[in-house]
């Protein structure tokens, strides 16, 4: 049984999809390409920051990325398209499997977390406005320790903050990176294969569980896990 377990947030609990729509309103056909450079250098960037010890708010590295992916790719951005994709970052919904899966979880009486490269102020909005707020005890930002995923320190603080040790404290994530990270600073894992054409990176380390959808969730409820 888990005595804690955590989540991640984007492309995990809240569907990244609405910006790729956004974004076709706002650079056409180039946006699929754009999108997928974005999140790729929005990940990067914090890769980067993180280990520059250059901690800025994850929001810098969003919309920093998403300059990069527009010049890479010749489109032409003006200030205020960038204002409304920002935008379309922040009021992102929950995943229709979402609400169902965490309520089940809750009502085991399991103490779920909320954990995110984002600030506390931008997650709770977000989940404020998703609607499933209400599941968790916490949210758990890496703005408290001034760093980013998958440094080992942020972890170490999620274990803190549920208070206890990594080991009870399992990580729900759709992000290799996220998993390969948690694993390593000693928390319980999840993959979470939101896109079944997803391979996990071949490293030594696998996840202990591959959740195929959502649902799988209450899997964490069986007390061999
Ligand atoms: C997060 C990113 C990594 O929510 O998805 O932390």
């Amino acid at each position: 049984m888990n005595s804690a377990v955590a989540f991640d947030i984007y492309g995990t609990l809240i569907d990244t999809q609405a910006v790729l729509t956004r974004l076709g309103e706002l650079v056409g056909d180039k946006a699929p390409a754009v999108s997928q450079l974005w999140r790729q250098k929005q990940l990067e960037y914090s890769f980067r920051r993180g280990l520059m010890g250059d901690y800025c708010d994850f929001s810098v590295c969003t919309r920093q990325a998403l300059l990069f992916a527009c010049q890479q790719h010749q489109v032409a951005i003006s200030t205020a398209a960038v204002e409304q994709a920002m935008l379309a970052y922040a009021e992102l919904a929950a995943f229709s499997d979402v609400p169902a899966g965490l309520a089940v979880l809750q009502q085991q009486g399991i103490p779920l977390y909320a954990f995110s490269n984002g600030s506390r102020a931008a997650v709770q909005l977000l989940l404020d406005r998703a609607e499933i707020a209400q599941y968790f005890a916490a949210v758990v930002s890496v703005e408290d320790v001034q760093s980013f995923k998958p440094d080992p320190k942020v972890y170490a603080h999620l274990a803190h903050a549920c208070g206890l040790p990594a080991s009870q404290v399992r990580l729900v994530s759709s992000n290799p990176f996220d998993i390969l990270g948690a694993a390593h600073a000693g928390l319980r894992t999840a993959w979470l294969r939101r896109d079944p054409q997803a391979i996990f990176d071949p490293w030594e380390v696998q996840p202990e569980l591959t959740l195929e959808n959502f649902s799988d969730v209450t899997s964490l409820l069986t007390p061999a896990q």
